[in-house]
């Protein structure tokens, strides 16, 4: 067999793909009970027969919107099986944005060859009723990206689904979860957010930093072998996920990551393997970026890259000793304490170095943590060396 395709399916890292793909949904959600909890209290009556609930999430890209709306439908229909016949669709709107798309997956859920040709949308919606009122059914549908359809067509597949069941014997027919990125609760009619009810909306914020090494250590443990990474890797993962708050982010660092070590023939994922994909997702650093710093705060990078090319995170203290032994070898007296403090103040606002208040190790007290996830430090390493031997003309 050629040699290079031992590197295919070696495991020497990766012990299961399937949990880092996007659509993967672990059995529990990390770090997101308050919404969850949220979420659960909007449907406090959804075990009654005749109820029906409705709720709206919202926020930005990657904050767990769908993952949890599908969490918490499946563990209704799975808790509450014997009170209540629950089941539940997700649809995605960007991909049925239509009202007849819509309906045409919900009743095909229902029953996959139901005649829906030459029906009308009303029909279609009274057939869906008729359906599961007969089969003693309640439909929790989760109306995904909602924006696509509201934007195509208006309110009326909303009003309409909100509405299935007034002016007819028997309510709960269907309950609605409708997830959007964008603050759509503003463009909704007035008789939509009335039978929504315009409480029911769940505001997510993007993941913090903490947040996102929950999800990288959820995934990283049903993934990754055992002994492959360590909780460092996964600070440098949430680090270069934090810029953006995106959960995918983690994901795809990860798998990145693993297929990196691998693909170098290691069992362990090292710094590098994170900093090298996370450096292809943002700006490469320009050669004036470097060149505009004063020399010092070049010998104070040049110091801090060295050992980031080795450890995920250094403490100041180390980057302040490591810049003296810098500066020795460059033959110049070193600063300061409170210069280089604004130094790494400087570095910071220019994005080149990421910095957080944690624990000193092995000792007590808190430090400055300098860490540089979107930044490969041995790029920086050759730029720095050239323009210091330029200027001290070594
Ligand atoms: N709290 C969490 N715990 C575990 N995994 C999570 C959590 N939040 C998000 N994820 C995972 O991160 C990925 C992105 O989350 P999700 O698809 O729910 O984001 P979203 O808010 O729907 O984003 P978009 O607006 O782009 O659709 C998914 O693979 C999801 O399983
Ligand atoms: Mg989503």
């Amino acid at each position: 067999m050629a040699g290079y395709l031992d590197r295919i399916g070696a495991g020497l890292v990766l012990k299961n793909v399937e949990p880092l793909s996007f659509d993967y949904i672990p059995l529990e959600l990390v770090g997101r009970d308050d919404k969850i909890l949220d979420l659960a209290s909007i449907f406090s009556t959804i075990i009654s027969p005749e109820t029906s609930c409705n709720a709206l999430i919202t926020g930005p890209v990657g904050s767990g919107k769908t993952a949890l709306a599908k969490v918490f439908a499946k563990d209704i229909k799975d808790n509450y099986s014997r009170k209540r016949k629950i089941s539940y669709l997700h649809i995605n709107c960007r991909n049925h944005s239509t009202t007849t798309q819509v309906l045409h997956r919900i009743i095909t859920s229902l029953e996959p060859r139901y005649p829906v040709r030459g029906l009308s949308s009303s029909e279609i919606l009274s057939s869906i009723r008729t359906i599961l009122r007969n089969s003693n059914k309640h439909l929790l549908v989760i109306l995904d990206e909602v924006n696509y359809i509201l934007r195509k067509e208006g309110n009326d597949i909303l009003y309409n689904l909100l509405r299935i069941d007034e002016d007819k014997d028997g309510q709960g027919t269907i309950s609605l979860i409708l997830i959007s990125q964008e603050e759509i609760l503003n463009s909704l009619e007035g008789a939509v957010i009335s039978r929504l009810g315009a409480g029911n909306h769940l505001r997510f914020s993007s993941y913090g930093r903490d947040g996102l090494f929950e999800i990288a250590k959820q995934r990283a443990e049903l993934s990754l072998f055992e002994d492959s990474y360590s909780d460092q890797i996964l600070n440098l993962i949430a680090d270069s996920a934090s810029t953006m708050g995106d959960a995918r982010n983690v994901l795809h660092l990860i798998e990145g990551a693993a297929k990196n070590a691998e693909k170098e023939g290691r069992k362990n994922i090292i710094p590098e393997d994170v900093q090298s994909i996370s450096s292809k997702e943002v700006k490469a650093v320009e050669p004036h970026t470097i060149d505009s710093l004063r020399p010092h705060t070049q010998l104070l990078l040049l110091a801090i890259c060295r050992r980031l090319k080795k450890e995920s995170e250094m403490t100041s203290g180390d980057a302040e000793q490591l810049y003296q032994v810098v500066c020795e070898e460059y033959n110049q007296s070193p600063k300061g304490h409170t210069t280089l403090w604004k130094y790494l103040k400087d570095l910071e606002l220019k994005d080149l170095l990421t910095s957080k208040y944690g624990a000193v190790p092995q000792g007590r007290g808190r430090t400055q943590i300098l860490s540089m996830p979107n930044i490969l430090p041995s790029d920086l390493i050759k730029r720095l060396e050239s323009s210091l031997n330029r200027q001290y003309g070594i």
